[in-house]
């Protein structure tokens, strides 16, 4: 059975208590879904500890928005693949656009996350996504075949199969952004997929492909209607329990 992947990255919305009140009515809305989809959410930090207890028998994978690369030392505000093991997360998301654009994240540092994050145990899912200058210009391609080859630089073929890449261009992000033609997101979704098999063989096939980026009630269905489309990345259409579970029990 081919497995759908769903998710959302809460980004900076939700403290404890209204992340753990979207959590219980999330589990309520999962034990309905199809077998065949797997859930995850990405809350903020301080909310991780106390979801995790929430979704520790339910079928919730639970992720962590960023991660150093380093276990420990002099690293002001951040959490280590340490910590983050000790709370029992299962996904790191890395590589945002939006923590590429405010904080500086480039390729190189989050190479050296996704080789701790599978050092600990975790599935990396790597951020990539053009901006718009990059597309009016026609270097998406490049853009995200640079992306894939630095950020995924040194992994075994073992290894690359236990990564998610989720294609976000920055352009469709947020209250901003303009959704992406389903066609352009198949057609990118299949370049993504050929760069992943020329660099690790048949273990690029496996790779799960998310798309994410305005994605919502309205457009879901057509996005992952391709076949490199493994799942969705979702915000601010999953932010809210009642317009997720719109889009969950549709699939
Ligand atoms: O990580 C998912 C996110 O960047 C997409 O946000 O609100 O455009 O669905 P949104």
């Amino acid at each position: 059975m081919n497995k759908l992947w769903i998710g959302t990255n809460w980004k900076m919305t939700k403290g404890i208590a209204d992340g753990l009140t979207y959590t219980k009515e999330l589990k309520r809305i999962s034990e309905k879904l199809s077998t065949s989809i797997e859930l995850f959410i990405i809350p903020s930090y301080t909310a991780l500890v106390p979801i995790k207890e929430e979704v520790r028998h339910s079928r919730i994978h639970l992720g962590a928005q960023n991660m150093h690369w380093e276990n420990e030392g002099a690293f002001t505000g951040e959490i280590s693949p340490k910590m983050l093991k000790e709370i029992g997360i299962d996904i790191v998301e890395l590589g945002h656009s939006e923590r590429r654009q405010y904080y500086n994240e480039n390729d190189r540092d989050i190479n050296k996350k996704v080789h701790a994050g599978l050092h600990y145990g975790f599935t990396p899912l790597v951020c990539i996504g053009e901006n718009i200058e990059q597309k009016n210009n026609n270097i998406s391609k490049e853009t995200l075949a640079m992306q894939l080859k630095v950020c995924l630089k040194d992994l075994t073929k073992e290894q690359a199969d236990k990564v998610m890449v989720a294609y976000e261009p920055v352009w469709a992000i947020g209250e901003k952004g303009t959704p992406a033609d389903p066609e352009y997101v198949a057609h990118i979704h299949r370049f993504i997929r050929q760069t992943l098999v020329e660099m690790f063989g048949e273990a690029g096939y496996k790779v799960i492909l998310l798309f994410g980026g305005s994605v919502s009630k309205h457009n879901f269905l057509d996005y992952i209607n391709s076949q490199d489309v493994n799942g969705l990345f979702i915000g601010r259409a999953a932010w809210n329990t009642k317009s997720f579970e719109e889009i969950l029990t549709k699939l």
